[in-house]
């Protein structure tokens, strides 16, 4: 089967499609024919290198944490799926492997009819994490959430579960992004210089929680919500310095340890996109043979929503 991987750190151009084989369904799994699959902007920050010392990785690196597919094979103890069904769901975030024609999935549900599969191949990963940040920081009904790199693939879908929740939602993105934030349910300003004052014009009572999706401004962040604790970042290595909750589930990581993955994420998206609440923006959607250039996008930081990779028609 072709799968997308590295075999060295370095740019884009080092991500390729290579012919490897098939992975099978374990106990407790479930395998995939891959429909589409989601771009992790971590797995980038790996490639390039500069993760190097914190998350040193073997060779080769194949890549890819979610996706969406046709199950084609049930481990041992799995029940409540069929092989034939329209899923959605991840890989283990040790193993990776997602951008592949096969993947195995180690938690799912079953594809929203409301979703494409491009929607699907990349919405486990940003519900997951979302989950994992609200749940962390008990964002509920009432409370006002700033969520910063609000437009980006997890960004645009944490909007969406903490407006579900009943917060009021600020979100930052680029100016051209701020219709696209009101169409999710956030209330927009832009992020950099003046972000503090912005935040407090909006919300002269304060801020109960922020979700950083994008890192470098961790002090202005806490500024807004006046205390570290009410922060969490998922995109700032530097989080210890300032006090603040480094959330990750990538056990092996020198940046602090993994809270547990909160996969019932999955299940929130499902309840969400049935009621028509939830979508999962789609920035742009490659050919597995153009994974490099999906990566080359992901770089830019500038996509809107979540990139994802094609793997049949
Ligand atoms: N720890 C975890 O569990 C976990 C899970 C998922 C992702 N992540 C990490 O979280 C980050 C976000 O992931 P993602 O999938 O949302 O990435 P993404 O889709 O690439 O994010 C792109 C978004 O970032 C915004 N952005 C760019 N520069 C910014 C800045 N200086 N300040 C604020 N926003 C900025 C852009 O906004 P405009 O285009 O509007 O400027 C764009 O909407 C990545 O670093 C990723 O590795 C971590």
């Amino acid at each position: 089967m072709r799968a997308v991987q590295f075999t060295e750190y370095g740019p884009a151009g080092v991500v390729h499609v290579a012919e490897v084989p098939e992975p099978h369904a374990g106990p407790g799994e479930i395998r995939v024919a891959v429909r589409a699959s989601g771009v992790s902007p971590g797995e980038i920050a790996v490639r390039s290198g500069r993760m190097r010392d914190v998350l040193p990785v073997a060779f080769p690196f194949r890549t890819g944490f979610d996706a969406a597919g046709v199950v084609d094979e049930i481990g041992a103890g799995v029940t409540g799926v069929d092989v034939g069904d329209a899923v959605f769901g991840a890989v283990h975030p040790a193993r990776r492997g997602a951008n592949a024609d096969f993947a195995v999935l180690v938690a799912w549900a079953a594809r929203p009819a409301a979703w494409s599969w491009a929607e699907a191949g990349g919405a486990a990963g940003a519900a997951e994490t979302s989950a994992r940040v609200l749940d962390r920081l008990a964002v509920r009904a009432g409370q006002t959430v700033l969520i910063q790199g609000a437009a980006g693939g997890t960004g645009s879908v944490a909007v969406q579960f903490a407006a579900a929740r009943g917060a009021r939602v600020i979100g930052t993105a680029s100016e051209h992004n701020h219709d696209f934030l009101r169409s999710l349910g956030a209330e927009p300003t832009t992020y950099g210089p003046g972000l503090v004052d912005r935040v407090r014009a909006m919300a002269p009572g304060g801020v109960d929680a922020v979700v950083d999706c994008a890192g470098g401004a961790l002090p202005d962040l806490v500024a807004v919500a006046g205390d570290p604790a009410r922060v969490v970042t998922i995109a700032d290595v530097t989080a210890r310095d300032h006090g603040v909750h480094l959330s990750h589930g990538a056990p092996e990581s020198e940046t602090g340890a993994a809270d547990p993955l909160a996969w019932h994420g999955l299940a929130v998206a499902v309840e969400l996109a049935g009621e028509g609440r939830l979508r999962v923006p789609v920035a742009a959607a490659f050919p597995i043979g153009e994974a490099a250039r999906a990566h080359e996008l992901s770089e830019t930081r500038h996509a809107r929503g979540k990139i994802v990779l094609l793997h049949r028609a």
